[in-house]
């Protein structure tokens, strides 16, 4: 078979191997599932290990639920001849890395390999793996995405920078985007491309890659799977149209309590993170087996939507997060009532937080239990609440479907779009998810402005008929600041912040209002001030004037 006939097969099967069974086409490729060797294994891996890896996800019927990719991580190189060619690992791999891929790709699976954006991995510095030395793409982009890609035949890569940061001081946005221009020009076919900066990069990313990482390596314990979900938590503007944060290989069958088990693959799938399983598949309990299994959950991470759930609202140490899947705006919706703390956590949630009304039903993906949705009249919650109890270190995944969809009155900022935003701790002053008292959903974003790069932009505040709506942005005020909004491209208003200075450890919210036509469907509001930052920000409410012109 040539490689074209085979990337087709590889496509084609792609394509129908997403779950469930769909009517509509898939818009955008979902997030990627399969396997990874890191890890379990680190660099001690082989032929044989990874030939079992992949004839263990076609026994267990992974494969049959949506696991294509068997992903070969560090410790695979050997050295580089006299013409920078790279060979194989001689021991690990004695016949070589292509045989490889053609034993993954004869199981109808994709192949998956890496590198480094350096000269160095990862594994010559932290696993004593000599081999790594000079391994990276530093000065062999062309030559060696023709070998792996042209020649070896994978489907993905994962980079990471290692051998970038630490040895070379490269920058990231211009190095990755040189790497990538490589493998787009050299591979022959479609590359998934994984960027592995273990922080949010820049939204640069996702013109270049498939995925990124938004965390430190994930580790086999709680605390870490909390930490991940944190970092990712306010990151869904930054995710979309087949473009995916990458909250690290899967930690399942390693350890963690059920509980946590079902928070790491929920929020996995809730987040549209790629999930590649990474323990050794033969040593896979039942129960964890089942709950990689579970189809209904594994619909929610391969959505066609391929949208990330954010966070619609706290509730204590509680969080309750949301999702468009099948339909924009729809009337089914996944939601999960996530509690991080180590205490059982009741829920109330109105579904009108949700945006939906009428009558309603919630179905549990995990336990397939239907959730109780009760009627509520008091004057502090009115109209249908979905009530829950979610065990310490638990979660509850549910389908919700209501007879109607209500537009969103609350935006957050933490909801919206920063072109400028990374995480990678180099600017002055970082734009920023700030946790402030008194604020809705306990978050400010902070430091925006300056230039018109840095700024906060909702792209899908929504209307249903268009129309005059009261406009109204939170803001802390504590210094003398300007902030502009623009609506739909055009300026709409514009204000002076009064506040020259404020109390010690005193907030001061305040409170911008305008009326403004929006049209019928999404539309763009945007803040920013080309000279100075604007305050920091809490919400935009978005109100229907009943006089409406
Ligand atoms: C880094 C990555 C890990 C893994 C190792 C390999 O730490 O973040 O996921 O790929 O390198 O050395």
């Amino acid at each position: 078979m040539t490689a074209k006939q085979r990337n087709f097969i590889g496509f084609l099967f792609f394509s129908l191997s997403v779950l469930p069974c769909r009517v509509e086409a898939q818009q955008f490729a979902p997030p990627i599932m399969g396997w990874s060797s890191w890890n379990t294994f680190h660099v001690n891996i082989s032929d044989s290990l990874i030939r079992t890896q992949a004839d263990a996800m076609v026994r267990l019927g992974l494969k049959d639920v949506g696991y294509t990719h068997i992903n070969i991580d560090d410790g695979f190189f050997g050295w580089r001849d006299a013409s920078g060619e790279m060979h194989p690992h001689p021991q690990r791999f004695p016949n070589g890395l292509k045989v490889v891929a053609d034993y993954i790709h004869s199981k109808g699976l994709m192949a998956g390999i890496y590198s480094d954006a350096g000269a160095n991995t990862c594994g010559s510095k932290y696993d004593a793996d000599d081999h790594g030395f000079g391994a990276g793409l530093y000065g062999h982009e062309e030559q060696d995405a023709r070998l792996y890609f042209r020649d070896w035949g994978f489907d993905f890569i994962k980079i990471d920078y290692c051998g970038a940061g630490t040895w070379l001081d490269l920058e990231e946005q211009k190095r990755y985007t040189a790497v990538c221009e490589a493998i787009k020009k050299e591979a022959g076919h479609p590359v998934s491309i994984n960027i592995c900066r273990w922080a949010f990069p820049g939204v640069w990313a996702k013109n270049i890659a498939t995925s990124w990482r938004i965390s430190r390596d994930i580790l086999p314990n709680w605390s870490s799977i909390k930490y991940i979900i944190e970092k990712n938590m306010y990151l869904s503007a930054f995710a979309g149209d087949g473009h995916y944060n990458d909250m690290d290989m899967l930690e399942i069958g390693r350890g963690l309590k059920p509980s946590e088990e079902e928070v790491h693959v929920g929020m996995w799938c809730m987040m549209s993170s790629p999930m590649l399983i990474g323990c050794d598949l033969n040593k896979l309990n039942e129960s964890s087996l089942a709950l990689l299994k579970n189809r209904e959950l594994l619909a929610i991470n391969q959505d066609r939507l391929g949208l990330q759930a954010y966070v619609a609202l706290r509730q204590g140490p509680g969080y309750v997060f949301v999702k468009d899947i099948k339909e924009r705006r729809g009337l089914t919706r996944a939601v999960a009532l996530y509690n991080p703390a180590d205490t059982a956590l009741s829920f109330e949630v109105p579904l009108s937080e949700l945006e939906l009304a009428g009558k309603a039903k919630a179905k549990d993906v995990i336990s397939h239990a239907e959730v109780k949705i009760e009627t509520v009249k008091s004057p502090a919650m009115n109209g249908n609440v979905l009530k829950a109890t979610v065990p310490a270190h638990g979660i509850k995944v549910m389908t919700i479907e209501a007879k109607q969809r209500i537009a969103p009155t609350r935006y957050e900022a933490e909801w919206a779009y920063l072109p400028a935003y990374n995480d990678l701790g180099k600017r002055k002053l970082p734009v920023g998810f700030t946790k402030v008292k008194g604020s809705s959903g306990g978050i400010c974003v902070s430091n925006v402005g300056g230039d018109m790069d840095n700024t906060l932009v909702w792209k899908h505040v929504w209307s249903e008929q268009g129309g005059t709506y009261k406009l109204r942005i939170r803001y802390v005020d504590a210094q003398r600041l300007t902030m502009k909004v623009m609506v739909n491209g055009k300026e709409a208003y514009a204000l002076q912040t009064s506040q020259q200075a404020i109390a010690k450890n005193q907030i001061d919210f305040k409170e911008a209002a305008f009326e403004i036509n929006l049209k019928p469907g999404d539309n763009e509001v945007k803040l920013y001030s080309p000279l100075t930052l604007i305050p920091a920000v809490d919400c935009l409410y978005v109100d229907k004037t009943v006089t409406g012109k």
